[in-house]
């Protein structure tokens, strides 16, 4: 199995760690929802997160502020599958469904709220509080929606949500497409590969792909419960975290959680990725090399943390 394989091989060159919340507010459950989709890990070069990293570093830092800092750990993360000078980009794409509205739609049924779609996000995973820290944070650099789902993205703060024109996914071809730019991504499900989370080696697998520290999301955005005057989980957390917000950010990150995933190995292939794509995910000109992938469903939540990097 793929990401058993994986996770073998995180844990031995990672370790585990365990998360520290001397003084930090952790707001459980503030979003749910569930989750289909695949998920795979391709190869970059370590300069190209670098220069990503310097450009989020320069966008959240200013003269009061230093803001968080990521860096890409010393020691390779994978070492066996790729050269040093490589690292990790994290890509999944799938069907998501919040449950935070639905409440409120089945009484008041708008077709400009979109509560579930499909949704392509590109993360950096397993980068360091400091130069020889832990591998535990990560950086969600964007998530690819269709425009047509309105409303949806101004009530989020998962992730840098950018529309693009179209979003498929059918007869195991994934397209994101907008105007002449596009990706497409192939992949295959082995079925008899399946394993309900019982099996699988669930506590890595929580640890690495959900509950690593998230940086990179928007400061989040209750105009929307300013707009539509009802309640909802999601809107009656705004009180409650308003201020901490705006004290930390951009020092707070998102934890992800899931109690009962499924996964399945997967095998994934690029099959066709126009410059405008590749920029995103980082890939230079050369063909694009997949380090594991695995397909998983279930349903997830995710937790506020600030300050998310606590200094002492
Ligand atoms: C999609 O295309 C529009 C119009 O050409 C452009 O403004 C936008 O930046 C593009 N978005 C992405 C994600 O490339
Ligand atoms: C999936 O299977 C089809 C048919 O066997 C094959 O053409 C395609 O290349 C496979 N894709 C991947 C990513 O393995
Ligand atoms: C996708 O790949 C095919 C075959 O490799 C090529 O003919 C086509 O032009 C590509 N499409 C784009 C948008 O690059
Ligand atoms: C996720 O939660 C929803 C509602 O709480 C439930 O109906 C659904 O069966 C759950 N999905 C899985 C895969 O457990």
């Amino acid at each position: 199995m793929v990401h058993q394989v994986l996770l073998l091989i995180l844990s031995i060159e990672i370790g585990t760690f365990h998360p520290y919340y001397a003084s930090a507010f952790l707001i459980d459950r503030l979003v749910t929802g569930d989750w289909n989709g695949v998920g795979f890990y391709i190869s970059v070069e370590r300069e190209a997160i670098k220069k990503k990293l310097d450009n989020y570093h320069s966008s959240v830092s200013n003269e009061c502020n230093e803001g968080p800092r990521l860096f890409v750990p010393k020691v390779s993360v994978f070492p066996t599958m790729h050269n040093n000078d490589r690292h990790p980009v994290y890509v999944d794409f799938g069907f998501m469904r919040s449950h935070d509205f639905d409440e409120y739609l089945k009484d008041n049924p708008n077709p400009c709220v979109s509560t579930s779609g499909l949704e392509v996000a590109v993360t950096i995973p397993l980068l360091a509080g400091k130069p020889d820290g832990p591998p535990i944070y990560a950086l969600a650099l964007t998530k690819f929606y269709e425009k047509s789902r309105g409303d949806i993205p101004k009530i989020n703060f998962l992730y840098p949500y950018i529309p693009v024109d179209e979003i498929s996914l059918r007869d195991n071809i994934a397209l994101v497409r907008n105007g002449s730019d596009e990706m497409k991504i192939s992949f295959n499900r082995s079925s008899h590969y399946c394993k309900s989370s019982a099996l699988i080696v669930k506590e890595e697998f929580n640890e690495f792909l959900f509950s690593n520290f998230q940086f990179g999301l928007p400061v989040p955005d209750y105009s929307f419960c300013d707009r539509h005057s009802f309640k909802s989980k999601f809107c009656s957390n705004a009180e409650r975290i308003k201020c901490g917000v705006q004290r930390y950010a951009p020092n707070l990150c998102q934890v992800w959680k899931s109690n009962d995933f499924g996964s399945c190995a997967a095998t994934v292939e690029i099959k066709n990725i126009t410059s405008g794509f590749r920029n995103f995910i980082l890939l230079d000109d050369n063909p694009v090399n997949i380090l594991a992938s695995q397909r998983f469903h279930g349903n997830t939540t995710m937790a506020l943390k600030y300050p998310c990097q606590e200094f002492n």
